[in-house]
């Protein structure tokens, strides 16, 4: 099936009509439905298709057993509201290369594996990167089990409801030990590859990145008849906490970003009690994004003082700075440099302040990364987009890593 007939099948799966946009949680409806079409693709093609203990999908051509394997994919859940591309892109791009190789009749000398990881973007339960977080023992059964969804929905209820056993999760070493490299393509997210004239692009470093809850505990009242002067209101201090973000972000050449917000009691004439603010910030080094986040704390418990409001910060997930490996890059760029036919062709290296699943691996197994040109560079929204033609070099960009790779 070719990369255009795989996409135009995965493209109605979880659409919003009213947004344009994707809502792929992890374990509800859309995303059994992709799972499905994983599954199914790696059946018509022959593969060996398992779900591991944690719910990632894998489809094996060769045995893993024997170790040395390459691995390829990336994920197929979305962000509320998420483009087609994010994700989905490694994905489709993982069988179409697939088949762009045994086209050329390659044989390979290393198990060659497809992974499909579960719950990449956090959308459902807040902490991104739970598949492979667990399969790298970055994250506990017992944690896992805790993370519950806005409806109060667990993660175990979730899986069990979704028909995965929940029992189940938890580190799975061995299976990292059988794989030699993980490559994930993934649409660009930002516009590097545009502004160069490039197609395609190596991976260098993801930055350090995390997610804080600001809980700003007020009291609720009448929004009628509760003089300004006698309020608790939360809603001021979370308001001047994100102000105070942007500006804590800006002067430090970081990101920081409240996307995400809880009100009780959410009434339009009350006095909130309780307003609950994420926190995601992103910056080029440890240190600054420790000092970016504590600027924003510290102001953050001065405006609550100063309504009579309190404040709980409670850091949810972390991931530290994640450099993508010397030599897997390096052989990257060789191999597209010269089997292309093009000694000395320039394959720009970004880095990036997005999260991947990549970066997750990266501390236990050899991994990088290829990102596809986005002309706009717009991602997490309906406009997320990469051109046809930017999508098959993608493919065979990849496909000419796996040869690299898999054949030596
Ligand atoms: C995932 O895409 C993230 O960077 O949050
Ligand atoms: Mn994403
Ligand atoms: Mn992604």
């Amino acid at each position: 099936m070719s990369f255009h007939s795989m996409w135009a099948e995965l493209l109605p799966i979880g659409r919003s009509s009213a947004s344009g946009g994707y809502r792929r949680f992890a374990w509800t409806g859309a995303d059994t439905d992709c799972r499905a079409w994983f599954r199914a693709q790696a059946e018509s093609r022959g593969l060996r298709y398992e779900t591991d203990r944690n719910g990632n999908q894998w489809a094996w051509l060769g045995d893993p057993a024997e170790g040395d394997a390459v691995v390829t994919g990336s994920h197929l859940d979305s962000v509320p509201d998420g483009g087609a591309f994010d994700g989905p892109l490694g994905v489709v791009s993982a069988f179409a290369a697939l088949d762009e190789l045994r086209t050329r009749g390659t044989r390979f000398t290393r198990p060659l594996g497809i992974v499909n990881f579960g719950d990449e973007e956090g959308a459902r339960f807040g902490l991104a990167c739970v598949g492979s977080r667990l399969t790298a023992g970055q994250l506990t059964r017992e944690q896992a089990h805790r993370l519950t969804d806005g409806d109060g929905i667990t993660l175990p209820q979730a899986m069990e409801a979704a028909g995965q056993d929940p029992d189940s999760l938890g580190p799975d070493p061995e299976r990292l030990a059988r794989i030699g490299a993980f490559v994930e393509l993934h649409v660009e997210q930002g516009r590097a590859l545009d502004l160069s004239g490039d197609r395609v692009g190596v991976a260098s470093a993801i930055w350090p990145h995390g997610r804080w809850r600001f809980d700003f505990r007020g009291e609720a009242n009448h929004a009628g008849t509760t003089r300004l002067a006698d309020r608790r209101d939360p809603m001021l201090s979370y308001a001047e906490t994100v102000l105070a973000a942007r500006r804590e972000a800006e002067r430090a050449g970081a990101v920081a970003t409240f996307g995400k917000i809880a009100v009780e009691p959410n009434g339009v004439n009350a006095i909130p009690s309780l307003v609950r603010g994420w926190l995601d910030s992103r910056a080029p080094e440890q240190d600054t994004l420790d000092a970016v986040v504590a600027g924003i704390e510290k102001a953050a418990r001065a405006y609550a003082e100063s309504h009579g409001v309190d404040l709980e910060v409670v850091r949810e997930s972390f991931t530290p700075v994640v450099e993508f490996d010397h030599a897997l890059r390096d052989e990257l760029a060789r191999i597209l440099g010269q089997e292309r036919g093009h000694p000395g062709l320039r394959v720009p290296v970004l880095g990036t302040g997005a999260g991947h699943d990549a970066g997750i691996l990266s501390g236990s197994v050899p991994t990088a990364m290829l990102f596809v040109r986005n002309p706009t560079g717009v991602s997490h929204s309906p406009a997320e987009f990469a051109a046809e033609d930017d999508c098959v070099a993608g493919v065979l960009a990849l496909a000419d890593v796996l040869e690299g790779l898999a054949c030596r």
